[in-house]
């Protein structure tokens, strides 16, 4: 059966510049649009920034600019490295678009005309660079393991989210897979969450704190707190009525790294059900790249820039350098300086090889037609099947291990059967036959990871030219 798909990714903070981790989210998101569109989906694929509270506000304020300023820079920047990676949105989102506050007004208004809401008096400890309270129990020598820094003590008047209230429900929802939380570690994580106890949280900030924000409809002195504020993002999508169709009829799909999970497999859908609203269909929650065992961080200068990966690589290998490093789901290191060799052995000598290989003797030959044998045929129809299995699992770095075993395949078959010592034409046309069908497979298995790579070949394959798809990139090379 068909369906409406929306697939999103996190918004991301407009205060600093995209680098690997964002581009890592962003095209796995592209690569399950076109995976699922091209299976005859209606999908709807949305991205965006992040753009209000204090974070961006003290970042700019640090630049001496003006914070709307700064987001309309970054906002640039974000859509430039996503062009740059071949990522097709259908709509990118700022959050100080209109008609997004709009949305966002209208929605805390349902919150509180159903008694979802209250007003209390707080204390705690908010961390600006998390946009979040922590306990006591979260800090290090004090500090946020993640930021390194103190956060702050703030008692304020805030309005608060009754969360306890939607609790029970969700649990269940979350057991029963009604709200798909993958992979299971990402699943059990969240039951465990149930058990640990949560709070109502606040969904307002005192505006003389937090002055960039969207108004609280209902306090004057109050702004939107930023997490409600983002994940209403996903609600507001372009505004029409042809996107909220996706909420109300299609299968609402979040895509996200485990750092920010509790938000979207708890907040979010408590939020979306105190409000009267349907609920995501599946939250899939990858892991996070670290660089030679470190976080990745600007304050260590060990930040991955995909911009400049692309500029070495081209856009297809660097999506393909992004997604074949560890399986989507757990976490992974990465050394910069392996990238060359994982494109030499995988794309130039492995794929481009390939490829360049059997298009200069099906030339020479003139052989055009691709037509598989039965055996082939069979192995084939089994990697297929197992790889259709694993995007529908969104098991992305084991699909391209399927297609990779194809190629292996390919290159097992050339060295078996010689095809330049074959002397007999029609035994020669049979060859080179299953290796053409292996070919136009192989375009439209990787089509969704390397959409222009997969057209390249399809055009060689139809004039039979062959062009060279990834020259070999000198290992002294430094990047
Ligand atoms: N603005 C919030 C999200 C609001 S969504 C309603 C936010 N933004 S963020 O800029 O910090 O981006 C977080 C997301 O970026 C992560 O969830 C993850 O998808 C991606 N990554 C950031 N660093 C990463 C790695 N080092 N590795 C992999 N992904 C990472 O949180």
């Amino acid at each position: 059966m068909k369906n409406k798909i929306l697939i999103t990714t996190p918004i991301y903070y407009v205060n600093d510049k995209p680098h690997w981790g964002h581009a890592y989210t962003t095209v796995a998101a592209d690569v399950l649009t076109r995976f699922f569109r091209a299976q005859g989906n209606e999908v709807f694929f949305l991205t965006g920034i992040d753009e209000h509270g204090a974070k961006v506000a003290e970042s700019a304020e640090k630049l001496g600019k003006n914070p709307k300023t700064l987001c309309d820079e970054n906002s640039e920047a974000y859509k430039f490295a996503w062009q740059k990676l071949g990522i097709a949105y259908d709509h990118f989102i700022r959050t100080t678009d209109k008609i997004h506050e709009e949305r966002v007004v209208e929605f805390l208004k349902a919150l509180k005309d159903k008694n979802a809401v209250y007003e209390k008096e707080y204390e705690g400890l908010y961390c600006v660079g998390c946009e979040k309270f922590l306990t006591e129990k979260d800090l290090v020598d004090n500090k946020c393991p993640d930021h390194k820094t103190e956060p702050k003590k703030i008692a304020e008047k805030n309005y608060f989210f009754k969360l306890t209230e939607y609790l029970d429900k969700i649990e269940k929802l979350v057991s029963k897979d009604e709200l798909l939380i993958q992979p299971e570690t990402a699943k059990k994580e969240v039951l465990g969450l149930f058990k640990q106890g949560l709070e109502d949280f606040s969904i307002s900030r005192q505006k003389e704190k937090v002055k960039w924000g969207i108004d609280l409809p209902f306090s004057e002195n109050q702004t939107v707190y930023v997490w409600v504020d983002a994940l209403l993002n996903y609600y507001t999508g372009n505004g029409t009525k042809e996107f909220d169709a996706y909420w109300e009829k299609g299968e609402v799909v979040h895509i996200l790294g485990k750092d920010i999970l509790k938000f979207h497999a708890i907040f979010w859908p408590a939020m979306l059900l105190a409000a009267g609203k349907n609920i995501p269909k599946r939250e899939f929650i990858h892991g996070f790249f670290t660089i030679d065992g470190q976080k990745m961080s600007k304050t260590l200068g060990n930040v991955i820039d995909s911009n400049e990966i692309v500029d070495k690589f081209g856009v297809d290998a660097t999506r393909y350098l992004l997604l074949s490093q560890f399986p989507f789901g757990q976490d992974g290191d990465v050394k910069k300086e392996k990238f060359i060799e994982r494109y030499n052995s995988d794309l130039a000598n492995g794929l481009g090889n390939l490829v360049a290989r059997v298009s200069t003797l099906a030339n020479k030959h003139n052989v055009k037609d691709g037509k598989s044998e039965k055996e082939i045929g069979k192995r084939i129809k089994g990697i297929k099947e197992t790889y259709d299995k694993d995007m529908q699992g969104f098991r992305l770095f084991e699909a391209l291990e399927e297609v990779w075993k194809l190629i292996g395949f390919c290159d097992k078959y050339i060295e078996e059967n010689k095809p330049w010592q074959i002397a007999e034409k029609k035994k020669l046309e049979i060859v080179l036959s299953n290796l053409l069908y292996c070919l136009s497979e192989i375009a439209d298995l990787i089509a969704p990871f390397l959409p222009e790579t997969s057209e390249k070949i399809k055009n060689q394959l139809k004039i039979g030219k062959s062009e060279i798809l990834f020259p070999r990139i000198d290992k002294d090379k430094t990047i």
